[in-house]
């Protein structure tokens, strides 16, 4: 297979389709824009295993995802699309870097979610931004800002009532959209324990990517952990 593009835990590889892409999960964990980083074997496929049924619970409730099929332990089929160059971020509760931007404890349970952007750059660090900047810089347009957020809140609403079902609090997480060649906004990427925070509610324990960054312990026996309760 031809490659398009590799990023930091995904490759991404042509097809015959034009519109269509191969995205394969790879073991490698990075955390602090690249400064740590490991291959931690397994990790990949747990992630695939979890988005595949994330999104297919999401379609399921009406939200439009590039994913289409899952063909294996590491490879998924997905619709290409244009990634707004945007991380897409909604806090139910303080933890990361908004702890420590606002020097608040983590674990502080807001009554609203927060809905924040950064702009997906690791020269820069990611720098947090606001709506009027992305729209300056024309990553977005104003009707695509409001869709998005609107998409978000509704992710965030579906994903809080699926972990709540298998016992688990979503802290938080990262998100990424992507425009069709039609210009339909698509929800993209993945939503794993690598881009979530996910709390045991009863024992509290991190069951996502805090264990690597944190050094707390095996990851993927954390990531096995909210896979076994999915299937159930
Ligand atoms: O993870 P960190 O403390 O650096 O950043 P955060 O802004 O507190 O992260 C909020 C949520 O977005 C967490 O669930 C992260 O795992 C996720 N995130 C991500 O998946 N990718 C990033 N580049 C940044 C955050």
């Amino acid at each position: 297979m031809e490659k398009l593009y590799e990023g930091k835990a995904k490759l991404v590889y042509k097809t015959d389709k034009d519109d269509e892409i191969i995205i394969r999960y790879k073991d490698d964990a990075t955390a602090g824009n690249g400064e740590k980083k490991a291959t931690i074997q397994g990790k990949g496929a747990l992630n695939l295993a979890i988005t595949t049924r994330i999104f297919e619970m999401l379609e399921e409730n009406g939200v439009h995802t590039h994913y289409i099929e899952t063909l294996n332990d590491t490879d998924m089929r997905a619709k290409k699309v244009e990634i707004f160059p945007l991380e897409v971020i909604i806090r139910n509760i303080s933890a990361g870097s908004f702890a420590k931007r606002y020097g608040v404890e983590e674990g502080i349970v807001f009554k609203e979610p927060t809905f924040e952007l950064s702009y997906k750059n690791d020269d820069l660090g990611d720098p947090l931004m606001n709506e009027d900047h992305a729209v300056a810089l024309g990553l977005v347009t104003r009707d695509q800002y409001d869709e998005i957020k609107k998409t978000t809140l509704k992710i965030n609403d579906l994903l809080k009532d699926f972990f709540h079902g298998i016992g688990v609090t979503l802290v938080d997480f990262k998100i990424e959209f992507g425009k069709d060649k039609d210009g339909n906004i698509l929800l993209a990427d993945e939503i794993s324990p690598d881009t979530c925070r996910l709390w045991d509610e009863k024992t509290k324990e991190k069951l996502d990517k805090d264990i690597f960054r944190r050094d707390l312990g095996n990851l993927t026996e954390g990531y096995q952990k909210v896979l076994d309760r999915i299937r159930g």
